[in-house]
């Protein structure tokens, strides 16, 4: 079982989320209006609201799914993403919006975006559910923000810790008892 202790505070609770998603949605579908949307989204903490999302966009679009890591600390300087899984799509004539679950430091989302431009699509935005600004290295901002997160380690609704606590339908701050803080 999950324990209830091994969740220090609730930041976003299930209405919230869905708040969030709706208003997200709707901007969405205004913007994206007479174009040619490709949601990607970025695997695996994305998935709940990726599902949730595209419920709420009411305009044609189409999905697809890539996995990706971000080398360590030391070889940031690279400054390149690894595909563990990539699109099947051909991005060419595509507006591609990049749903993540969190923008932290950035630099996931920064190398990614660049990753995806090099294939010429008409043009690459980012929506993502959790927004951490304090922790920004990378130069990127989202076009699309669900919630502004202070600088915690938070878990539930597709993010994990240790892959584990992405089941829960809400967001909460992992208690540093479970890592060991
Ligand atoms: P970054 O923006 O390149 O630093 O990395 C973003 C990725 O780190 C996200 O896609 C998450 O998988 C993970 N991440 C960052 N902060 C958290 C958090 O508070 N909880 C869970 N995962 C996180
Ligand atoms: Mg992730």
């Amino acid at each position: 079982m999950i324990e209830q202790k091994d969740i220090k505070k609730v930041l976003l609770s299930e209405e919230e989320i869905k708040d969030i998603v709706k208003r997200l949605g709707k901007q969405i579908t205004e913007d994206y209006k007479g174009k040619n949307l490709l949601v990607v989204s970025v695997l695996k903490g994305s998935i709940m609201f990726m599902a949730d999302l595209m419920r709420e966009i009411k305009i044609h679009c189409k999905i697809d799914f890539m996995a990706v890591s971000s080398y360590g600390a030391g070889t940031q300087t690279s400054g390149s993403v690894k595909i563990i899984k990539d699109l099947s799509i051909d991005l060419k004539g595509y507006d591609i919006l990049i749903v993540e679950d969190i923008l932290d430091s950035g630099v996931t989302l920064s190398n990614l975006k660049k990753m995806l431009e090099l294939r010429e699509p008409k043009s690459v935005k980012i929506c993502t559910f959790l927004d951490k600004p304090e922790r920004r290295k990378a130069d990127i901002t989202a076009d699309y923000t669900g919630a502004q997160v202070p600088d915690e380690f938070v878990v539930g609704y597709g993010l994990d810790y240790d892959e584990k606590y992405r089941n829960l339908s809400y967001v909460g701050v992992l208690s540093p008892e479970v890592y060991g803080g």
